[in-house]
């Protein structure tokens, strides 16, 4: 089935729900068995079936479902938050002593995570170009368990060659690729064909699609599906059913809503590129952009959240913009229905390259709104910016 027809059908079970299309929300911790030997027997799972409400509940497997089949993964794992999603997915494969390899572009959560809880536990993190490609090899080490890719990356929005990187850690025998795919959606990266490991994504975003839950989803293969399963029951980050039940409601329309994001990001950022406020746009769909060549290889698509640089100008003046913007709202996330706009020029942290840009940088998520009001929201708020040169 292609993507499209697999959002509507995956995960759909309406003869185990009376009849009910959707599947309703278990509200569940206590499964009742009517004999000790069935609930001897229910300790012997392997994850497919209810057994206790932290395992899972039908609402959560159904979510589960199409995700794996939408991912072209084995099986999927909701979780608590994209954070812990990704928090679980690499500390399921690594133990004192080990060490990690992650892209400088990562979400910056993610290098607080290694930086502190990783490396109180004895795990190294080395931080690469995220442009590195096949010369990853050379900071591999024995111990090195754990390559992560984040394409495009937070913040700067540089693609990674994500094929040439899973070649590379699959010459190391006991390393796996786990991927933060949420940009992409699973509609538009399809990482098991490029080689990846394990996919996360914040299902807090697009999957979700209306900016109202927290969800993670981890999609694995065969080969390390339990690992991973096991590692996130032993921590307990099991997702909750109604946020599952949010996110199966919201995976069903992601088509639909990407389409939309999609082409006001790229008519916002084609507009933006020509103003003379402006000195770069980070959006890989563009041509001119630096990883064009490789999003068009490997991806299908472009959500709606780029970058903005604009030209040197007083803190104070790209303050007034921003509180003068009507449609665009300051928020910290991306992937619902809304336009947002964030100041990240504080955020962006680089340890083993150098982010280069004079004037500050600005996230946009462009929402479901008329692009044409959009660019007007920001034409006028454009009128405060001051100019250093
Ligand atoms: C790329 C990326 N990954 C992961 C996350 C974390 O997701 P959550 O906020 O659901 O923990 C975010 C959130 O902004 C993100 O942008």
């Amino acid at each position: 089935m292609k993507s499209d027809t697999l959002l509507v059908h995956a995960g759909r079970h309406p003869e185990d729900h009376h009849g009910i299309l959707n599947p309703p929300v278990y509200r569940c911790s206590t499964v009742l068995y009517k004999t000790v030997q069935a609930l001897e027997e229910s300790e012997h799972h392997n994850f497919d079936r209810m057994t206790y409400g932290r395992y899972g509940t039908p609402t959560i497997f159904a979510l589960e479902e199409a995700m794996a089949r939408l991912e072209g993964g084995f099986r999927s794992i909701a979780t608590s938050s994209g954070l812990s999603a990704i928090t679980s997915a690499i500390s399921a494969f690594v133990k004192v002593g080990d060490h990690v390899l992650i892209p400088d572009t990562v979400y910056p959560p993610t290098r607080r995570f290694c930086d502190t809880v990783l490396r109180g536990y004895g795990v190294e993190t080395t931080y690469y170009d995220p442009e590195i490609g096949r010369a990853i090899e050379s900071l591999f080490r024995p111990t090195t368990r754990v390559v992560m890719v984040e394409s495009p990356g937070s913040l700067t929005f540089e693609i990674q060659d994500v094929p040439a990187i899973a070649t590379t850690v699959h010459h190391h025998h006991g390393t796996v690729l786990i991927m933060d795919n949420t940009w992409a959606t699973p509609l538009f990266f399809k990482p098991f064909t490029k080689g990846v490991d394990v996919s996360i994504h914040a299902a807090t975003k697009y999957i979700s699609g209306h900016s109202d839950i927290m969800l993670g989803m981890i999609t694995t293969t065969e080969e390390h599906f339990l690992t991973v399963k096991n590692h996130v029951t032993h921590w307990g980050f099991c997702a909750g059913s109604e946020e599952s039940w949010l996110g199966l409601r919201g995976l069903r329309t992601l088509s639909v809503r990407l389409r939309q994001h999609q082409e006001n990001g790229i008519l916002l950022a084609n507009w933006l590129k020509h103003r003379s406020e402006v000195e770069r746009v980070l959006h890989p769909a563009l041509q001119d952009s630096p990883g064009h060549a490789l999003w068009y290889r490997d991806f299908t698509g472009a959500c709606g959240l780029f970058g903005v640089v604009l030209r040197p100008c007083s803190v104070d003046s790209v303050n007034a913009f921003l509180n003068s913007l009507e449609l665009f709202a300051l928020g910290q996330s991306w992937g619902g229905y809304e336009s947002l706009i964030l100041p990240t020029s504080k955020g962006i942290v680089r340890t083993a390259t150098r982010w280069q840009a004079a004037g500050p940088c600005l996230r946009i998520h462009a929402g479901l709104e008329s692009a044409e009001e959009l660019i007007a929201d920001l034409d006028r708020a454009f009128r405060h910016l001051r100019f250093l040169t």
